[in-house]
Order: C-alpha cells, then sequence, then structure tokens
C-alpha cells in the first residue's frame, strides 16, 4: 500500500469498529472534530480522534460492551463465528479484492521502473533531480507505517465476522453476528421489518435480495411462486448473510396501524419483586408465534377462566421489554394497579394467584406511546413511578438503533427510593456518553422540566398517573414546547 492512499471507512462501520454509537460519530463530526467525506471517515483520521482504538484496552469499548453485546472482543472472545460457508465466502471476496489490488500494484511499479528508465537515459541535469525526487519518495512509500492502517485491518477483519446489511428503502442498517438470521439481526438493531410466525411457514418476512448473497440456515415450508425466484425474494427469519455486504429490500412497520393484532398464548417464565409495590413478570410466548409490537406500546393480559374464582381476569399493561426479543416479554405489574380495569389481574400477581409455568393470554399491542421515527431531536423521558415501564422499553429501543444524540431520563416518584430499577438507569448513564439520569421526588418535578432549557427542541415522553403526567404536559405546552413534541401514555 502506498503512503498517503486514504483507507475510507463507512460511518456504521467506523462506530461498529469503536463500539460506540452512530450518534456520538456524527457528533464529533459536526462538532468539527473529525472530517468527513460524504458520508465516509478516513481510518487515519479515526486513529488520531481515538488514538486508544486498541480493541481491548479501549476505554469507550469497554464501556459500550456492557450495553451492546454484540461488541468486538467479546465476539472474538465467544467465537460467534459465521458458518464455515459465509467465512469462505467472505474470505474469498477479501482475497480478490486483495489480488486486484495487488494487478494494479504491479502496473504501477512497471510504470514507475519505465519512467526511471527514460530519466535514466536522458542527459539533463534537471532530470537527475526528477529521478532523486522518484527514488526518495518510493523509499519513504515503502519503509513509513501507513497512516490508518491499523484500523483498516481490524475493519477488513470485522467484514469476515460480520455482515453489514443495508435495508432499502429506509436506508437503516443492521450488522449479521455469526449464522444469526437476518430477521434476529434487524430486530436487534431495533428495526421493524415485516414479519409473522418467525419460522419460515408464513411468509410475511419475505425480501428482495437487491446485491450481495444470502444462505438458507433454517427450514422452511414456505412456497415462493416463480416471479419471487426470480426477483431473488428470500425469507428474513430463515436466512442469513453469506456475503460481507448484503442490501435487501424490506417491508417496515413505520407505525403502531402498521402493526396487526396478535393473540398469543405465553408462558410465565419468572415472578420476581423489584420493590414491595412492584412485580416484575417475565412472560415466554412459543417459538412459533412470537409478539410483533413497537417500543412503548401496552398489551392486554388475560387468565383463563378457572384460575382465579372460575372467572376470567384481564388487565392492559405497557410491555418493559424491547421489541428486539420478541419471545421475552417483561412488564412491571403495580400493586393495586392505578389503571382501575387493571386492578383485578394485579391483585391476582401479587396474591400468587398466577405462578411460574401458567398460561396467559396476551392480544395487542395497543396504543401510540412509540418513538417518533423521523426525528432528530435529542430523547427526553419523564416517568412517574411504574410510567418507568414503557419508557424502559422506549429507552432500550432508542439505544439499540441509536435515535438520539442525548437521552435524559427523568424518574419520578412519590415513595422515597420508589425508583425501583436504579442501578440499571445508572448503568446506562455510565456506559453512555449521551445519557444522563435523574432520580427525584414527584413533586420536585415540575420545576425540574420547566428548568430545564432542552426541552424546548427534545421530543418529550411522558408515562405515569394521568393526574401528573397530564398537568406536567400542559406546563410544557403553555412554556412553548410545540405540541407534537410532547408524547403522553395514553392511560
Ligand atoms: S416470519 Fe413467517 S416466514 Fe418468516
Amino acid at each position: 500500500m502506498l503512503a498517503g492512499m486514504s483507507q475510507w471507512l463507512t460511518l456504521s462501520r467506523a462506530a461498529h469498529l469503536l463500539g460506540i454509537s452512530r450518534v456520538a460519530l456524527q457528533k464529533r463530526i459536526r462538532d468539527g472534530e473529525l472530517p468527513s467525506f460524504d458520508g465516509m471517515v478516513d481510518a487515519a483520521d479515526l486513529l488520531r480522534s481515538w488514538p486508544q482504538l486498541d480493541l481491548e484496552d479501549s476505554g469507550s469499548f469497554e464501556k459500550t460492551r456492557a450495553i451492546r453485546e454484540d461488541a468486538f472482543a467479546r465476539r472474538l472472545r465467544e467465537r460467534v463465528l459465521p458458518s464455515q460457508e459465509a467465512l469462505a465466502q467472505r474470505l474469498f471476496t477479501q482475497g480478490q479484492e486483495l489480488a486486484e489490488l495487488q494487478r494494479t500494484l504491479t502496473r504501477y511499479h512497471a510504470l514507475f521502473e519505465a519512467l526511471r528508465a527514460r530519466l535514466d537515459a536522458a542527459p539533463a541535469p534537471a532530470m537527475e533531480d526528477l529521478a532523486r525526487l522518484l527514488d526518495e519518495g518510493l523509499a519513504r512509500a515503502i519503509s513509513e507505517p501507513v497512516a490508518g492502517a491499523d484500523a483498516a485491518a481490524l475493519d477488513a477483519m470485522l467484514r469476515v465476522m460480520s455482515a453489514h446489511v443495508t435495508v432499502k428503502p429506509s436506508g437503516r442498517e443492521f450488522f449479521v453476528e455469526g449464522s444469526e438470521t437476518l430477521l434476529k439481526a434487524a430486530l436487534r438493531a431495533g428495526l421493524s421489518p415485516n414479519y409473522g410466525c418467525g419460522n419460515g411457514n408464513c411468509g410475511l418476512c419475505k425480501a428482495r435480495v437487491v446485491s450481495g448473497e444470502a444462505r438458507t440456515v433454517a427450514p422452511s415450508d414456505y412456497l415462493f411462486s416463480e416471479a419471487e425466484k426470480a426477483q431473488n425474494h428470500v425469507l428474513m427469519c430463515t436466512c442469513t448473510a453469506l456475503s460481507s455486504d448484503l442490501v435487501l429490500e424490506v417491508l417496515e412497520a413505520d407505525a403502531p396501524e402498521d402493526i396487526p393484532e396478535q393473540r398469543i398464548v405465553a408462558k410465565v417464565r419468572r415472578i420476581d419483586a423489584l420493590s414491595a409495590d412492584v412485580m416484575r413478570v417475565h412472560l415466554q410466548t412459543p417459538r412459533s408465534s412470537r409478539l410483533r409490537f413497537l417500543a412503548g406500546q401496552r398489551v392486554t393480559l388475560g387468565i383463563r377462566a378457572g384460575v382465579r374464582d372460575g372467572s376470567d381476569v384481564h388487565g392492559e399493561f405497557p410491555v418493559a421489554s424491547c421489541p428486539c426479543d420478541d419471545r421475552n416479554l417483561i412488564f412491571h405489574i403495580s400493586r393495586g394497579d392505578r389503571r382501575a380495569a387493571s386492578a383485578d389481574f394485579s391483585r391476582c400477581v401479587f396474591d400468587d394467584w398466577i405462578k411460574v409455568g401458567d398460561d396467559v393470554s396476551v392480544w395487542g399491542p395497543w396504543g401510540s406511546f412509540v418513538l417518533e421515527k423521523a426525528s432528530v431531536r435529542p430523547l427526553v423521558f419523564v416517568a412517574v413511578d411504574d410510567g418507568f415501564a414503557p419508557v424502559n422499553s422506549l429507552i432500550e429501543h432508542a439505544i439499540a438503533v441509536d435515535a438520539a444524540e442525548a437521552i435524559t431520563l427523568y424518574w419520578a416518584s412519590a415513595q422515597p427510593g420508589g425508583q425501583y430499577l436504579p442501578n440499571q438507569c445508572r448503568a446506562w448513564a455510565e456506559a453512555l456518553d449521551e445519557f444522563s439520569y435523574r432520580p427525584l421526588a414527584t413533586d420536585e418535578l415540575p420545576a425540574a422540566l420547566a428548568a430545564d432549557p432542552a426541552l424546548a427542541y427534545s421530543e418529550v415522553y411522558l408515562a405515569g398517573a394521568a393526574a401528573v403526567v397530564e398537568p406536567l404536559a400542559a406546563a410544557l405546552l403553555a412554556a412553548g414546547v410545540p405540541a407534537a413534541q410532547i408524547h403522553v401514555e395514553g392511560l
């Protein structure tokens, strides 16, 4: 490689390499700390900005690893390798690129030799200067290390270990680790592709391969039409990426109305107390019928007749977990739930009427308390007591999709220490530079929000008892925060 040649990386590859969010990288570019050209950054500039880009020693890498389980060193340690076929294919592609580069260098070399011979043959003293310049330039090119070569080498390794997928028409991107399916990788990255059964039967997760190669890794009963085969359609739930780069045309859900109503029977996997007044209920769906929902939405939970006094008991609760794990659904159930219609279900949880292994009907999802997909504003979440449940789902999703350059969480409680998952909130704040956590008492909340100038240009999400959050929303509106930026949980 000649000195001075640039090693360009896309923003997502650079962020993946560093183990930081894409928005953090974009902020450095906007602040003038990192040059970029046409959506790419030079590996040498990256090394200058992050001189600690030595994977195991990188502070930012280590911090973010706790949040993003797919970070580079962890994958290496756990040896989550792609299949032999994918490895062979990707190495072959890199080998081809390397061979092409070698051919180019050979041609440059031949050109150099021819030029040098002509200069030797020319008698003029000016030609001697030119010959010396060429010789010295070549000696430097061969002896000096190439700036950014380390980052480029790491990037080349990443390209073998994980495939980069670009989704059309949205332009969203995600990485496929090991031999995971395209659907699993897309959900993990916070995307909302269309899908149903998750196991190759319904055909709802169909996607068209625009470029690159995908390979089937799980059996499927779905039959493609001849036209679909000719257009390179694949099932995202049964295929993985074979090539390092893949472009897919995918149908994505952009709004709550794009998600169909579903009815599923899930099993209770675990119930544990988060505090004296809040229980965490973990439900797991069957493999073949997972719950498709958007972060922040709620569902109806029901217990079959006969569990309690021979009658059905229902309740409507926000899902507290991220849609990226569509089989494991977490709920935070409060004692004497503030929503009257859900109080009976809550009693069943606190009175031990619901036990591990029981069936619970889940239907939904409902509600439009979801992230504004098109917005790039900072995110402010205001949770009051168990209003933290949908906020938890929204924050996990926002982190997965790099949705914002700054996230602030106000969590207010009427009870001292009523923030029942404080360690998790502190872990977010410690792991992510752009995250700030402010626990406070409910009566401190109006003054704290009034004193926060960032609210005027942020998307503000409020969740909790209507008696508390509705006056807060009205106060924000009166203070000049545009109505379109204020989102209130619908219960
Ligand atoms: S989700 Fe049903 S076939 Fe993929």
